[in-house]
């Protein structure tokens, strides 16, 4: 098993690049389904998602192929397979993307139900009521998820969530579907938008990408697109964490800060000092000390839950109380404990955590439980004094290119061991 060690300590000094995002990759990659060609994308994130997401598509006759650094060409023109198997669902949820275009193109498409999860229970009821309203047959057997619909219906769709996946899903289902689709409060990420904007260059008719009702008007076909897959925003905001911790002075590349008002917003609160260089990036300064600051997740705008994790960590060494209220997953503690075994004085009640600032955190064994629980244990760690091994670093390779090296070119102690090599490697 690899561990994550960490000498704590070190500022954080140099300059870093945004690789791309996760999110935006994979909805992408989904998307392919509807077309009969080969699509290339730039900037796809070497991850343990996407390629658990390859081998999905693989396993439908796609072929995706790595072309050099970042770029993947995905042909779909042999698609023959219409079943997601439960070895890969179970591994990501995500993989329920796949829904909503294999119905559209195989008017048929078997995905085992991806089932709970770490962080709560995650149901997908609104995928599956939109693809009803959409004319599809649906069933529940033997764990999977057993859909049909010999040709999609345009319908008005009213999410009781803003779903960020399901959106996609929905859209994806309703782009040659017969007819006028209306989603009400529709998710307004910007990874929901990219799809959107992906899928328009692929010839779809969508009106409304980025706000809460979007309109899509079905299409008889689409083409294959060339498409640069936009930044990680949570790795943006995690390495802008990783700054603030250390006290550092980075410059980070590759990272648009319209994505990340919220996020930006908060750290400066909280004491850093975060400058745009037009051309050259984001210059983030955290010599200052860091100021305590409350924060509530929300949907987009508002604070994304795939940061809470890691502005917790930063709070841990806050001068004062904070409150951190997660609305979104009923299950998004589990940092809490193993921050606490490193010196963090944290109390949950319900859905809040109220984090009083303590002066130093120690190094000690941590256990991640999902990939942004890793990232805030890896950021306890850089700031701790002495040695801090996250162990199941198998999370942090699911949605972070290489943070280790990143954080590493920056200055920090950190490496990827194999524990299984036994312990002296860690000498
Ligand atoms: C996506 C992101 C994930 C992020 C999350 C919230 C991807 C691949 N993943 O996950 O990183 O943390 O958005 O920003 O983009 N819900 C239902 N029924 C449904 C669907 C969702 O009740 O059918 C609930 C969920 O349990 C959760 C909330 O809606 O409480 C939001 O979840 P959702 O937006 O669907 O998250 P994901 O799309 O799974």
């Amino acid at each position: 098993m690899k561990a994550i060690v960490i000498e704590g300590g070190e500022r954080l000094v140099g300059e870093v690049r945004v690789s791309g995002a996760k999110n935006a990759a994979l909805p992408a990659l989904a998307a392919t389904l509807l077309v009969n060609d080969i699509c290339r994308f730039t900037n796809v994130p070497h991850l343990r998602d996407v390629e658990t997401f390859r081998a999905l598509l693989e396993n439908l006759g796609a072929r995706l192929q790595w072309r050099g650094k970042g770029e993947m060409e995905v042909d779909t023109s042999n698609i023959k397979g219409v079943t997601a198997p439960y070895e890969l669902v179970k591994t990501m949820r995500a993989s329920i993307l796949i829904l909503g275009p294999l119905l559209a193109r195989m008017g048929e498409a078997v995905v085992s139900l991806p089932g709970g999860c770490a962080i709560g229970a995650r149901p997908v009821d609104l995928h599956l009521k939109g693809l009803e309203q959409l004319g599809a047959q649906i069933v529940l057997e033997h764990g999977y998820i057993k859909a049909k619909a010999p040709k999609l219906k345009g319908a008005q769709i009213y999410l009781d969530i803003p779903t960020v996946t399901g959106t996609e899903n929905l859209m994806m289902a309703a782009v040659m579907a017969k007819g006028t689709t209306v989603i009400e409060n529709a998710a307004c990420e910007p990874e929901v938008e990219e799809l959107a904007q992906i899928l328009v260059k692929m010839g779809a008719d969508i009106e409304g990408a980025g706000t809460k009702i979007l309109t899509i008007r079905g299409v008889e076909k689409l083409r294959p697109v060339v498409y640069s897959i936009m930044p990680d925003r949570i790795e943006a905001g995690t390495l802008m964490v990783a700054v603030g911790i250390t006290r550092g002075n980075v410059l980070i590349k590759g990272c648009r800060l319209e994505h990340l008002e919220a996020v930006v917003g908060k750290l400066r609160e909280a004491g850093l000092e975060i400058s745009p260089l037009e051309e050259k990036g984001v210059r983030v300064v955290g010599d200052h000390g860091i100021r305590s600051a409350d924060i509530k997740t929300l949907p987009y705008p508002g604070f994304p839950t795939d940061m809470q994790a890691q502005f917790m960590a930063l709070m841990t060494l806050a001068n004062g109380i904070s409150v951190i209220s997660e609305t979104i997953f009923e299950n998004r503690f589990m940092h809490v404990s193993e921050l606490s075994r490193m010196g963090a004085d944290i109390r949950v009640q319900g859905s809040t955590a109220i984090v009083n600032g303590v002066a130093r955190l120690s190094g000690a064994p941590v256990m991640a439980t999902d990939l942004r629980a890793s990232a805030s244990l890896v950021l306890a760690g850089l700031a701790a004094e002495g040695r801090t091994v996250v162990s199941r670093a198998y999370h942090l390779e699911r949605g972070y290119e290489d943070l280790e090296g990143k954080l590493a070119s920056l200055g920090a102690k950190v490496r990827k061991v194999d524990l299984d090599e036994g312990a002296d490697k860690l000498g």
